[in-house]
């Protein structure tokens, strides 16, 4: 058909994995930001597309859009609201207009590796907050993990006063702001797809991220190197409309469920390698990669850390203590 047709060609175009959806099918369109290969969130998307396609066929189809082509983090929610998509994953920093309980990800050296994230989101607590944005009309439907968030800029970092006076771009987060300004940084928020080119033309001077995100989005190349911080986390919510789930036939959302819950498991047990490989394809590439001594280390935890404070009344002090115990 004509529709068909035109699907395949937006696919060609963007690089999504079209499924040409047939009549009757119910369509899943996820639009995300990131790249699809040597990515945590690309990777999951993909398998999760694959088995909706091969194991729902007839029933349902899903359309990934990566890499911004369909929507920016800033406007994806609107249009999961809209009825213009029905699946997003954007980082837990970018929810900040639906709810404040995600700024607990967002706090510098909150948790000590993704293992310990992984740990607190499988609590009552943790699993509690899929469901914060329900009156909003956003369902949270499961954590899918990155990694580690890594410093960089376009001159070498490490230790907190040689950021001072660098314009950082932030994800939009008030936490991550706070962060910035706690080392004599100039934080600017900034969507993701327009990072490379601020860092390129010198509109900021470096930036925070994981391994497979420098990576993936070539951020290395512009910088001057990677400081090995793991200062804080970048993780997401995958997230539908309320409206949409409800709409399903329960077999339907069962069965979708059901698959997204096993995608979930499978890839997140693999995100520290994806990081891992990540960074080492960084080295190979002939990017800088600088580690820091304990005690360089420990100057970025004081520096940062008293951001807490802040935004402990947001988050529950009952979950910074939670947080802790994991780390322990
Ligand atoms: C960012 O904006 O830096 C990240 O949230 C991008 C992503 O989805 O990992």
């Amino acid at each position: 058909t004509a529709a068909a047709i035109a699907a395949l060609a937006l696919g060609a175009m963007t690089g999504a994995a079209t499924a040409a959806c047939d009549d009757g099918e119910v369509v899943i369109k996820f639009s995300h930001v990131t790249n699809t290969d040597k990515h945590p969130k690309g990777i999951a998307a993909s398998l999760l597309s694959e088995r909706v396609n091969e194991e729902m066929d007839g029933k349902a189809c899903m359309e990934v859009f990566p890499n911004s082509t369909l929507y920016d983090d800033n406007k994806v929610l609107e249009a999961l609201l809209q009825g213009d998509v029905q699946l997003a994953a954007p980082s837990l920093s970018k929810f900040e207009a639906f709810t404040k309980k995600y700024r607990m990800f967002d706090l510098p050296f909150m948790f000590k590796n993704i293992d310990a994230v992984d740990a607190f989101q499988n609590s009552e607590a943790g699993q509690a907050m899929k469901d914060t944005m329900q009156r909003r009309g956003l369902q949270g439907l499961a954590f899918w993990h990155n990694g580690m968030k890594q410093m960089s800029a376009n001159k070498p970092l490490l230790v907190p006063s040689d950021a001072e006076g660098l314009r950082f771009r932030v994800q939009s987060s008030d936490v991550l702001v706070a962060q910035m300004e706690a080392i004599g940084g100039i934080p600017q928020k900034m969507a993701f797809s327009e990072v490379y080119g601020a860092l390129q033309q010198g509109v900021v001077d470096g930036q925070e991220n994981t391994w497979s995100n420098i990576y993936g989005k070539k951020f290395f190349e512009v910088q001057d190197g990677i400081t090995e911080t793991n200062h804080g986390v970048i993780d997401y919510m995958v997230v539908t409309s309320t409206e949409w789930l409800d709409s399903l036939d329960e077999d339907v959302r069962e069965q979708f469920l059901t698959i997204l819950e096993e995608v979930t498991k499978t890839r997140n047990a693999e995100s520290y390698e994806v990081n891992q490989a990540a960074r080492q394809a960084i080295i190979d590439a002939g990017g800088e990669v600088r580690e820091l001594t304990p005690e360089q280390r420990q100057e970025w935890v004081d520096a940062m850390k008293p951001v807490w404070e802040q935004f402990a009344e947001d988050v529950g002090q009952e979950n910074i203590d939670a947080a802790q115990e994991i780390n322990a």
